[in-house]
């Protein structure tokens, strides 16, 4: 019974964390990366790229689609989990038009 109380307790703070965490993103402040808010897809990108590591790190590779979905997989197992997905959507969409497998270096 105490083993149960205590695990409904951790997952109870874990999500009180993560909603918090979401709340002092600089990201969620705004809106989904739409250009009418002035929070383009590129600066969302920016943004949320270069929080933890230079943007080089992305820019400097070419992916696929299903590539840059891994990334993002990635990146989120190491603690990225501000984003909505219509968030998380638009950034897969700059990544790809700027950076996806047949854009020239
Ligand atoms: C919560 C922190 C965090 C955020 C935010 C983050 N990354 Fe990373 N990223 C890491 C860590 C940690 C590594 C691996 C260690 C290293 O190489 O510095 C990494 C490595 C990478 C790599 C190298 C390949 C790999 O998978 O190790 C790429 C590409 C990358 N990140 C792209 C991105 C993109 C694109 C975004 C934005 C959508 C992003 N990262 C946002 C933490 C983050």
């Amino acid at each position: 019974m105490q083993v149960r109380g205590w695990t409904k307790f951790r997952s109870w703070a874990l999500a009180t964390a993560i909603v918090s965490v979401g709340l002092v993103s600089p990201v969620t402040l705004h809106a989904q990366g739409s250009a009418a808010d002035g929070i383009t897809p590129e600066v969302l990108f920016t943004a949320t790229c270069g929080a933890c590591h230079t943007l080089d790190k992305a820019t400097g590779q070419r992916l696929n689609r299903a590539d840059w979905e891994w990334v993002m997989d990635d990146m989120e197992s190491y603690g990225m989990i501000w984003l909505t997905p219509v968030q998380r959507e638009s950034i897969v969409d700059y990544l790809v038009d700027n950076y996806g497998r047949n854009v020239p270096r």
